[in-house]
């Protein structure tokens, strides 16, 4: 991971995280993954890696697959296991971990999940990918969301400020990102302001140094370390290729042996 997003997700930015991301269409973005998980016949094991408050996990889990979730941040994990809890689902399981890192003895997996962008959050992501290769078996699918070049070199990043509320909480986040195109990073930062009757209960605020990727070069270091890249598709529209309006995309991949 970064030395730089060592700290992120921390208690606050976690705690306000489903809040602000209430509106994400996690359903979609399964239906999408449903899809994509046709490309192989039989699933049974699924890892999340950077499951974060597992929204995609819980609705993939309704399918019943076995589902393996894993993040670094302990608070982004409680409260994942609240929302599994609370729905009694039992075949989700929470590990705690570096998945730079990953240390999971002998476990192989049918499908490898990285999505809203957890591939832009990695220190090493081709040595990662190389490490990736023990948990998959021959035909495995991986599949990730990332920020891609050509989008963002179009569009840069724009400040933004969103209020989001919920009951008695009313939070607003603003959020300002700067490129390094030397090492194809964005700098966010995000800082997040709770109000109780308009005076300002807990400010957050926090770095994210995410990578951005070259079509062409994260394919030719997929197939280096083995993968087949089926297809690259625009994270907001189903079946077409990644677009220069939207900076996110999909990377449906599957491992060779
Ligand atoms: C933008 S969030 C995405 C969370 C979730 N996948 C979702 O779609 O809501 C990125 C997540 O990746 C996790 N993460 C980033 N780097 C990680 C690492 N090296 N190991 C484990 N988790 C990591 C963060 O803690 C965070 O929960």
């Amino acid at each position: 991971m970064n030395q730089e997003n060592r700290s992120i997700f921390n208690e606050d930015y976690s705690k306000s995280y489903d809040l602000i991301y209430e509106k994400k269409n996690y359903n979609d973005e399964c239906n999408r993954i449903i899809k994509f998980i046709k490309y192989k016949k039989s699933v049974s094991n699924i890892l999340d890696l950077g499951c974060g408050t597992c929204s995609h996990s819980i609705i993939l889990s309704k399918y019943g697959f076995n589902i393996d979730a894993i993040d670094r941040s302990g608070k982004m994990l409680e409260i994942a296991k609240k929302k599994i809890e609370k729905k009694k689902i039992s075949n989700i399981k929470l590990i705690q971990a570096d998945i730079e890192n990953l240390d999971l003895k002998n476990a192989q997996y049918d499908v490898i999940l990285l999505l809203f962008n957890v591939l832009g959050y990695l220190k090493k992501p081709y040595l990662f990918f190389s490490n990736l290769k023990k948990y998959l078996k021959k035909g495995s699918l991986v599949i990730f969301d990332f920020w891609h070049e050509s989008a963002i070199i179009q569009n840069g990043p724009k400040k933004t400020k969103k209020n989001f509320e919920k009951a008695e909480v009313n939070l607003t986040k603003i959020s300002q990102g700067k490129v390094n195109q030397k090492d194809k990073t964005i700098i966010i930062n995000i800082q997040t302001y709770e109000k109780e009757k308009n005076a300002v209960i807990t400010k957050n605020e926090e770095e994210h140094h995410i990578k951005y990727y070259n079509i062409e070069s994260l394919t030719l270091n997929l197939i280096n370390e083995g993968f087949k890249v089926l297809k690259f598709e625009d994270f907001e529209n189903d079946g077409c290729l990644p677009s220069k309006e939207n900076w996110s995309a999909y990377c449906v991949s599957k491992y060779l042996g």
